[in-house]
């Protein structure tokens, strides 16, 4: 039961510690994780940007050389000189443009470097054209297919003479070029890369080839793209996350991307350039920090366990001997009942013999004291016969009060010492106790005491008085033989596990056959001054302390008495 609580204990100690330890790792992993997006972010955000700033440039650049010939008369005229003059500027940028050409106010291109084939095309309903119909700007069209199958945006600046319109001045540039030169280069980590969208929201641009040209909503379903990419059309810059669905080795993969995105400003339109990263990138950032922190974590727990086990032990061993104390207490308590108990339960036998013991010095002390009565009658009463009666009756009084004395002794309800008792020790301090009777009466003692013997929890004044009176009555009953033969041996043993046995063995005249209880009665004695109580109190003492208390015939000569005392709880050796 108490291994079970114990259990339980422990148990709910390690599930609290490793819980705090959990919450502790994830607010620092979460902290962390946060800190990593930050930074990709700002990352991802200069890539962005720089993008976004060498496009405009790009645009700004062109826009100008442009505007500079819109002003030029020879192209507002669009004659020899004009048309020498716009093929020269496409062959020394032949890298970076197309084509160039003059569009005429009615929307029919006049010239185009190095494509004369589109000559004569009517781009007057074309978007960007009617725009700058419109607002005499320069205007970007959006990507499209050219004749010769480039992907193409083409930038006009308008030509004007006055406030006339008199068409335009472009240039058709290779987006895919362009595109290289200012996003393929944006790399982010292992999965991050820049793709850019159109105003209406045509992919202008990403690392798969397949997709430019077509709507963005048209590749990339996912709905969480629509919010980031809503913010994207409105020509806004921030951060936001989506997922995106990949298929791979048939299974299909959902990866959370975190993303920058910026606005290019063309003039009349934009396009916005976003770059994102897969959340691995930000994972392997953080994987060693991860690993450092569990590898932390664990310690802390394993600490932490370990502290708390000891408290928790500690607290139970205090909580235990707080109930051992209790329960010993209890015991002492109980046991002492028991003793009186078996002493009151002694009374009542007693009682017959005990009527019978002190009305013998009674009625002897007042037949002595009529006599004396008798005598004092006498006109010269006999002092000497009187001297005799009086000592008589002092005699049969200190009788009758000893009888009196050693009932009272017993029957009191002394406390009882339960004390921790080491048996051999017993031994040694009775046969020290009575050395000297022993010298005078010529007995030899000896002693077979065995080692290590179990402490027990006893009385030891009492159980002296049962060893004294063992000894005495032995002493006692070897009297009459041979000093040689006075031989008493005391033996302690360990009887099986839990009851140790004192021996107390004679060379005396023995007990007759039949009597080995009668010894025990009260009041029966074979000796001439013996009150024939020894016995039986040490049998209620013994008992009190749940023993047993027997006599033996010894097989050579004499008697023999078996002291049983059971080993108590605690049990330790001495
Ligand atoms: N070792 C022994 N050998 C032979 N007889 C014994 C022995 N011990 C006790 N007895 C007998 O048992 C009787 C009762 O002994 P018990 O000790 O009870 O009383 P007691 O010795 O006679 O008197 P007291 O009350 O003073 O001890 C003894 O008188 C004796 O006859
Ligand atoms: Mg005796």
């Amino acid at each position: 039961m108490l291994n079970t609580n114990r259990k339980i204990i422990f148990i709910s100690l390690a599930i609290a510690i490793a819980a705090a330890c959990v919450f502790v790792f994830e607010g620092i992993y979460q902290e962390a994780k946060s800190a990593a997006i930050t930074k990709l972010n700002q990352q991802q955000a200069i890539y962005a940007r720089q993008a976004a700033r060498g496009l405009e440039e790009f645009f700004a650049t062109w826009t100008r050389n442009l505007n500079v010939l819109s002003g030029m008369n020879a192209i507002i005229a669009d004659d020899r000189e004009g048309k020498a003059i716009l093929k020269l500027l496409y062959e020394t940028n032949e890298v970076r443009i197309t084509e160039i050409f003059r569009v005429d106010e009615k929307g029919v291109i006049r010239d185009d470097f190095p494509d004369s084939d589109a000559v004569g095309l009517d781009i007057s309903h074309r978007k960007h054209f009617i725009a700058m119909l419109r607002d005499h700007k320069p205007t970007v069209s959006e990507a499209f297919r050219s004749i010769e199958g480039v992907d193409s945006v083409a930038l006009h600046v308008p030509v004007l003479q006055g406030t006339e319109f008199k068409g335009s001045v472009g240039i058709l540039i290779d987006f895919n070029s362009l595109a290289k030169r200012y996003l393929d280069v944006i790399k982010v980590g292992e999965t991050g890369y820049a793709w850019m969208i159109s105003r209406e929201g045509t992919t202008l641009y990403t690392p798969v080839p397949d997709f430019i040209g077509k709507s963005l909503s048209a590749v990339e379903k996912d709905a969480s793209l629509s919010a980031l990419v809503n913010a994207m059309l409105q020509g806004r810059e921030g951060t936001g996350e989506y997922t995106s669905q990949r298929i791979r080795d048939q299974h299909v993969n959902t990866i959370r991307k975190y993303a920058v995105y910026f606005p290019v400003r063309l003039g009349n339109t934009f396009w916005s350039i976003c770059v994102a990263s897969s959340e691995q990138d930000v994972f392997a950032d953080l994987t060693t920090f991860r690993n450092k922190l569990a590898v932390t974590m664990s310690i802390f727990f394993f600490i932490g366990a370990a502290l708390s086990t000891l408290g928790a032990r500690a607290w139970l061993i205090a909580k235990e001997q707080e109930k051992n104390a209790r329960s010993e207490l209890e015991i002492a308590r109980q046991r002492h009942q028991l003793a009186h108990l078996s002493r009151v339960n002694m009374l009542g036998e007693l009682s017959g013999s005990l009527v019978h013991e002190l009305s013998q010095p009674l009625t002897a002390i007042l037949s002595n004291a009529h006599a004396a009565q008798l005598l004092l009658e006498h006109s010269e009463p006999d002092l000497n016969q009187l001297r005799d009666i009086l000592g008589d009756i002092t005699a049969d009084d200190e009788r009758a009060g000893e009888v009196i004395r050693r009932l009272r002794q017993l029957l009191k309800r002394g406390e009882v010492q339960f004390q921790p008792l080491r048996v051999n020790e017993l031994v040694e301090e009775v046969l020290k106790l009575l050395r000297s009777e022993l010298l005078d009466r010529g007995v030899t003692v000896q002693t077979k005491l065995a080692p290590k013997l179990p402490v027990l929890q006893a009385d030891r004044v009492q159980l002296q008085q049962v060893l004294i009176n063992l000894v005495t009555n032995a002493c006692d009953a070897m009297a009459d033989m041979p000093r040689a033969a006075r031989a008493l041996t005391v033996r302690t043993e360990l009887d099986g596990d839990d009851v140790v046995l004192i021996s107390v063995c004679d060379a005396g005249t023995g007990i007759a056959e039949g009597k080995l209880e009668q010894v025990f009665e009260p009041f029966f004695s074979s000796k001439a001054n013996g009150m024939g109580l020894g016995l039986s109190i040490s049998r209620t003492i013994v008992n009190a302390h749940g023993g047993r208390l027997r006599a033996e015939h010894n097989p050579v000569r004499g008697a023999m008495f078996h002291l049983m005392l059971p080993v108590s709880p605690p049990r330790t050796t001495q």
